[in-house]
């Protein structure tokens, strides 16, 4: 019988990356994760996945993965919240950056094949005017854009070695599975939190700022037609539905998902917290053949009837 192709899905206890490594076990390859639990939860991880508990840049981690042959790495793990970049910038380049070029040359030492990287959208920084383009210049506004955006270009660079890379700049991911007690993470998992346990949401930031969201199936596609690439061609792609959605518009959404009335405050703010973006999906929808299938509402409503 022929061996399973391997892949290592870093963050497989967290919200995507548990969503990424199910369905790679579904696709039939035999699946393994590094996590460090700081985030997510053990009982998130997919039976049947192979769990070493660590940091993606603890070296002894990564010399063990080194006697394995990875047809391909998808990169999911890290700290995703601009917010929390701010509390230890060190640690955050750390665990976002170097945990990257840690990989990508464990990628390059066991002849693997394609490299997939969690980016984010908040590589553009503020994007008042227009939909962000990949061709666009950047100009991230936290640490956690600095660091997402550095991992980009390690990325970029190790494709000359051989491997094949693509960053995909995911915008605002949400779903079932996301984490809804860590309040410092996921605007719709906050409020849809809020709502439940509250009826009420407490905005940190202003109603007009703006943001595009993806559901988490439409963002579970995109790593998995990225990983099929063995053409030695660095790929940056948007991960969006090129809509622009305000805070004011998500919370109306959210709050017409209750019978009962769901009271908002708008107060505070969070540091390094963008304004707004959204994105162009013309690149993605060429190279992948990808198309967002869900819209707000039934994402939305799909989440709701998970988290009641
Ligand atoms: N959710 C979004 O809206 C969104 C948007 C853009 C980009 N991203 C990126 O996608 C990735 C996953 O986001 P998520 O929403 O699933 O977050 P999550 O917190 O649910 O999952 C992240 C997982 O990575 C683990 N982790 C964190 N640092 C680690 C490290 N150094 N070594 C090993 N494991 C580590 C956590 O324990 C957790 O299980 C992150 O890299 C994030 O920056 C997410």
């Amino acid at each position: 019988m022929e061996e399973k192709k391997k892949v290592l899905v870093t963050g497989a206890a967290g919200f995507i990356g548990s969503h990424v490594a199910k369905r790679m076990l579904d696709l039939g390859y035999d699946v393994a994760t590094i996590d460090n639990l700081s985030t997510g939860y053990r009982s998130n991880i997919p039976e049947g996945v192979t769990f070493y508990e660590g940091d993606c840049f603890d070296q002894a981690i990564i010399e063990n993965l080194e006697k394995t042959n990875w047809s391909s790495i998808i990169h999911i793990a890290g700290q995703s919240s601009g917010e929390i970049s701010y509390d230890n910038p060190v640690y955050d380049l750390q665990t976002n950056t170097q945990s990257t070029l840690m990989l990508l040359k464990l990628a390059q030492k066991t002849g693997c094949n394609s490299f997939v990287y969690a980016s984010s959208m908040s590589v553009y920084g503020d994007r008042l005017d227009s939909e962000a383009k990949e061709s666009d210049q950047v100009s991230p506004k936290s640490f956690y854009g600095v660091g997402k955006l550095a991992s980009e270009h390690y990325l970029r660079i190790y494709t000359d070695y051989n491997l094949t890379c693509t960053s995909l700049r995911l915008c605002n991911t949400y779903g079932p599975g996301q984490n809804m007690e860590n309040m410092r993470q996921g605007m719709v998992s906050i409020f849809l939190s809020q709502a439940i346990n509250d009826s009420h949401i407490h905005v940190k930031g202003d109603k007009d700022r703006f943001r595009d969201f993806s559901y988490i199936d439409d963002v579970v596609h995109a790593f998995e037609r990225s990983m099929e690439f063995c053409d030695n061609k660095y790929r940056c792609l948007n991960v969006t539905r090129n809509i622009k959605i305000t805070v004011e518009e998500l919370v109306t959404e959210i709050r017409n998902l209750f019978d009962e009335d769901i009271s908002v405050r708008y107060e505070g703010s969070t540091p390094g917290d963008q304004v707004g973006v959204y994105g162009d999906n013309t690149m993605i929808s060429k190279e992948l053949s990808w198309a967002p299938s869900v819209s707000l509402r039934e994402g939305l409503q799909k989440m709701y009837d998970w988290a009641k």
